[in-house]
């Protein structure tokens, strides 16, 4: 049985050190990866099509598109607004619908989002709304996702971080929030990993449904 693991966004980032993990297994899509624009419901129905094709159902889908972009709400242009909601909320759906149905088929697999620390929390997001929107968004939507895909044995969850250091990531704004980490530090990508392999291995085949805050206490 192939045993692939989609890893949207896997260039970069969280997502290239679950591919650096995982490389054998993985199938990576981004614009730089196959062409592919996650946020393209066309663009996605090829791919999955083509990505059923070749493997099958992948084991599990890792997503970690989801751009971030600092802008007070009232200065958020429709453009802005569009591009944070369908990198981070739209681009989710659609890769689940494309590729989910075949995974219940296939009764098991794994489904991790990335949300963001204290997106759903009852405090105002004034770095920014709009992400932080879509965000809570789409703990809502794995969490519905979960339901109705838990009894063909598919699990889906979201991991939510704090400040993740890396290459590509966004330094100036990270700076500034790193000091207010309880634990003393920013993030790795390597402090997610662990919790992503739980999530992948047969030990996480009971977690659905959930969120888990990976972001050094920030958001306490
Ligand atoms: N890093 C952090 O501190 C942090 C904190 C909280 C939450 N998160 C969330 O965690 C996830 C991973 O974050 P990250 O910082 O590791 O991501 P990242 O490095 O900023 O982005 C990963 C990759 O996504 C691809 N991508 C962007 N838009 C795309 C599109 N429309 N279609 C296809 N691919 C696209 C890009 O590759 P291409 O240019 O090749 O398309 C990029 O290399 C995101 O959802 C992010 O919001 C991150």
């Amino acid at each position: 049985m192939d045993d692939r693991i989609l890893v949207t966004g896997g260039l970069s980032g969280i997502a290239a050190g679950v591919v650096a993990r995982h490389r054998e297994r993985c199938v990576v899509w981004s614009r730089r990866a196959g062409g592919i624009d996650v946020t393209d419901p066309s663009a996605v129905r090829t791919a999955a099509e083509a990505f059923l094709r070749q493997h099958g159902a992948p084991f599990a889908i890792v997503h970690g598109v989801g751009d971030f972009e600092e802008r007070p709400l009232l200065q958020t242009d429709d453009a802005l607004w569009r591009h944070l909601f369908a990198s981070n909320l739209d681009s989710a759906f659609l890769v689940a619908r494309a590729l989910v149905p075949a995974m219940c088929e296939r009764r098991r697999g794994r489904v991790i989002f990335f949300s963001a620390a204290g997106a759903e929390d009852r405090t105002a997001k004034t770095r920014s709304p709009a992400y932080f929107a879509a965000k809570a968004a789409l703990c809502s939507l794995a969490r519905s996702l979960a339901k109705e895909v838990a009894p063909s044995g598919v699990t889906v969850n979201v991991l939510a971080p704090g400040i993740i250091v890396h290459d590509h990531s966004h330094a100036e704004s990270q700076r500034r929030m790193a000091p207010k980490v309880p634990l003393g530090r920013a993030g790795r990508v390597d402090d997610l990993l662990g919790a992503i392999d739980l999530l992948l291995a047969d030990a996480g085949a009971y977690v659905t449904g959930d969120v888990w805050t990976i972001d050094g206490g920030l958001a306490l």
